[in-house]
């Protein structure tokens, strides 16, 4: 059965801890798998603002044996121009699979539904199921295992990186705690879902109002931007309520001594994340962004033998 990664939970347990073994594999190896010779092409399309994912899906997809094929999603009219079912039957015809960034994860899942090729979620407004795969190889690779391993998530909890947190740390049998304000916690549904998943695996989600509360005892402490993209409208009351929820050095202290700090980027010196931290000796943030390249040259792999 053809296999898409459009959630974090399109991953079962066994399978994401597979995809993380071929991560590190691949990034012991960087050219020793080649399921993309050829040159077979994977079209990447980009509705919304990207850095580390074009760089990291091109440079993934070339030492992979491939060719990556940016897509402007503007200039295409996704969704507009022409409807996402007929851009997918194109794209179908084209290349050996689809990573697309795009606002509406209902969009992401009719191109999964026509196109008849694997189709990446490279973030939407609900998920970031990439990034997630490359902060749990980071988190592998300086806590060790992630069965049992406690992380905060503080800010705002309602985001993509949110609810990727929560279904994919649950996956994982990590104990995730978000810190966020009243009405910023991640989608109802979500936590659910990852609730369900935590039974099976041993994990747990805790959402918490207190943000000292929710990186006490962590190995491991996440931010994310207070202003998501399409968001931008927001800033001025989001700025004003997330401010408690700042990853400072003294909100640090709270959390476990050697405790590691993340951010997908970009990040916000001074509003989300105090310099000191992000630049200091805690912070992994150039792994994460590194291993980008690993994960997703790996979940690429994968979903190209299942296809
Ligand atoms: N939550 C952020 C993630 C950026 C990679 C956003 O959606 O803008």
């Amino acid at each position: 059965m053809m296999r898409h990664l459009l959630a974090d939970d399109d991953l079962t347990p066994d399978e994401q801890a597979e995809v993380l073994d071929l991560a590190a594999a691949m990034k012991a190896d960087p050219f020793g798998h080649r399921p993309l010779e050829g040159p077979r092409t994977v079209a990447m399309v980009f509705d919304r603002p990207t850095l580390r994912t074009q760089v990291s899906f091109s440079a993934g997809i070339a030492e992979l044996g491939g060719h990556p094929m940016t897509v402007d999603g503007g200039l295409a009219g996704m969704g507009e121009r022409e409807s996402v079912e007929d851009v997918a039957r194109v794209l179908g015809r084209q290349a050996a699979a689809v990573v697309w960034r795009t606002a509406h994860q209902a969009d992401l899942v009719l191109m999964a539904e026509h196109s008849g090729i694997p189709v990446v979620n490279a973030l939407t407004d609900e998920f970031h199921p990439c990034q997630l795969l490359a902060d749990l190889q980071t988190v592998r690779e300086h806590v060790g295992a992630l069965s049992g391993t406690r992380v905060a998530f503080v800010g705002d909890g309602a985001c993509n990186m949110g609810n990727s947190w929560v279904l994919a740390g649950a996956t994982a049998g990590m104990h995730v705690v978000v810190g966020a304000p009243d009405g910023y916690e991640p989608d109802a549904d979500v936590v659910a879902r990852a609730r369900e998943i935590a039974g099976r695996t041993g994990g747990s989600v805790t959402l918490e109002r207190d943000p000292v509360a929710a990186v006490t005892g962590a190995a491991v402490v996440v931010t994310d931007t207070w202003v998501s993209m399409g968001r931008e409208e927001q800033r001025a009351d989001r700025l004003r309520l997330f401010t408690p929820y700042a990853l400072t050095g003294e909100l640090l202290a709270h959390a476990d001594t050697g405790a590691i700090v993340m951010h997908c980027l970009p990040a916000y010196r001074g509003t989300e994340i105090d310099a000191a931290v992000i630049d200091g000796p805690r912070s992994v943030v150039w792994d994460e962004a590194e291993n980008r390249r690993h994960a997703q040259k790996a979940i690429l792999a994968w979903l190209l033998e299942r296809a």
